[in-house]
């Protein structure tokens, strides 16, 4: 499994976004759509980005009954993307369903990944007003399973979390990141983070980075920088 970085292009314009790629001339990386840019500037924002040679990880967390989730992926199956997500909440009938609607016809799919408890979501909070008495690590560890038990190949989580995954399914089942902050960088509303060198040492597979580099002064040296604590070290 390839370690890399996917940057969130959490723009809401196609001018912010190309004038951000600009900066990469020849480079082409691995770039996040988000809720904002989709529901923004829709399906011609994917195919100008894949068509520019980028590859698209399209952040949009289905959850809905299994059939309109299986139905909804087969149309975004078709738009090329290379990875894509739902809540693991939805429960393991609606990945099923998810992952049969995103096997295309020559038998190729984008990689599918759960959400298993957003990383906003607080212990307290999962207790007292999701009434989940168990632990957190308990239920993403479980929730985890049940992604790897429906056939997807992996979760988003906080780096934290990424042992616990891994513990629970196997060093195949693949671990992406976000909360990615350099050392001494500014934390922003993300309440537990770490650098790229320790999401590798954590067992992260892919990292995702917002800020740290659409927000960079020099955001081609910041995605370089990333690279090297991530993939290179
Ligand atoms: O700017 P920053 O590096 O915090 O951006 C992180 C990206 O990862 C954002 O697009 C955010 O929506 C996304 N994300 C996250 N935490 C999750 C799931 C997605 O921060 N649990």
């Amino acid at each position: 499994m390839g370690k890399d970085v996917i940057i969130a292009l959490d723009f809401s314009t196609e001018d912010e976004v190309l004038g951000f790629l600009e900066h990469f001339a020849g480079e082409k990386p691995y770039v996040k759509i988000g809720m904002e840019l989709y529901y923004a500037l829709g399906n011609d924002i994917i195919c100008k980005l894949k068509a520019r040679g980028h590859q698209v990880f399209l952040d949009l967390k289905l959850h809905d009954i299994p059939n309109t989730v299986k139905s909804a992926m087969r149309v975004l199956s078709a738009l090329g993307v290379d990875m894509v997500n739902l809540h693991a909440a939805g429960t393991r009938a609606m990945m099923a369903a998810a992952l049969e609607g995103l096997t295309r016809p020559n038998g190729s799919r984008p990689i599918l990944l759960a959400v298993t408890q957003l990383t906003s979501t607080s212990e307290q909070v999962l207790h007292d007003e999701l009434l989940i008495a168990a632990p957190m690590a308990e239920v993403v560890a479980s929730y985890a399973q049940n992604a790897q038990a429906a056939g997807l190949d992996g979760v988003v989580c906080s780096p934290l979390e990424a042992g616990v995954v891994k513990k629970a399914c196997g060093p195949a089942f693949m671990t992406v990141t976000p909360g990615i902050r350099f050392a001494g960088g500014d934390v922003g509303d993300q309440a537990r983070v770490t650098t790229p060198g320790q999401a590798r040492q954590l067992g992260a597979d892919y990292i995702v980075v917002g800020r740290p580099i659409t927000r960079a002064e020099d955001p081609v040296a910041a995605w370089k920088r990333c690279a090297a604590e991530f993939v290179d070290a």
